[in-house]
């Protein structure tokens, strides 16, 4: 059993802020992974390559690294860039791709080498860590994260109706991929927060950590 507890789920039901909030509250170390796949968007646009034709010599040439829970791109910070529109639906092109996520593969389990770990993305438990001591798939409506993101986001140019339809596009697409899609692993522990606040959610995760000891 892996020193993990994986958080996957579909973007906007707030699972980066639970697993940061987790971690920061178990002591452990939080890792967020669809940064990694920004991470290749954004090299990629950096130095002109094709995302639909991401060679060897590209991924390669690529060193992924976390230092403090930052993550560096050949030693740079990419900071607020990878939260873009633009690299968000990249990084959702290039998760598509069975040569990114084999690439992205032992990145992702090192992580796990020095001590627990909360990761957080959409195939932690199904893929990445079969094994992880705790698996949760935390979600919500599609009409409470849009409702989220327009209350958090006040220079949001697009519409409730436009919102919901980007969401429910990039679920599609991360649900529906071939490879390692978006899905609930038969072990996870479902939590709809869509009527709880981050608050409740952490709490109930925390509770259910420390109600159901692991051995590992
Ligand atoms: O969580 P996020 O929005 O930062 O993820 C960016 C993209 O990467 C998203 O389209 C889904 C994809 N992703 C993935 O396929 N597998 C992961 N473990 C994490 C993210």
């Amino acid at each position: 059993m892996s020193k993990v507890v994986a958080i996957d789920g579909p973007a906007g039901a707030g699972k980066s802020t639970v697993a940061r909030l987790l971690a920061e509250r178990c002591g452990f170390t939080y890792v967020n992974t669809g940064s990694l796949y920004r991470a290749i968007a954004w090299a990629a646009a950096g130095k002109g390559v094709d995302i639909k034709d991401l060679k060897d010599d590209f991924l390669m040439g690529l060193d992924l690294d976390y230092v403090d829970g930052k993550l560096l791109v050949n030693g740079v910070d990419p900071g607020e860039e990878l939260r873009s529109s633009a690299c968000s639906a990249a990084a959702s092109f290039v998760a598509t791709q069975p040569r990114v996520r084999q690439f992205l593969l032992p990145v992702q389990r090192n992580a796990a080498m020095k001590g627990w770990i909360v990761m957080e993305g959409r195939d932690i438990g199904s893929v990445i860590f079969p094994d992880a001591a705790y698996k949760f798939f935390v979600t919500a409506s599609v009409e409470e994260r849009a409702r989220r993101r327009l209350e958090q986001n006040a220079n949001e140019t697009l519409t409730f109706e436009e919102i919901k339809k980007l969401i429910s596009e990039r679920d599609y697409q991360d649900s529906h991929r071939a490879e390692a899609p978006l899905c609930q692993a038969e072990d996870a522990v479902l939590v709809d927060t869509s009527k709880m606040s981050i608050e409740e959610v952490v709490a109930h995760l925390c509770d259910y950590i420390s109600q159901n000891p692991r051995e590992c």
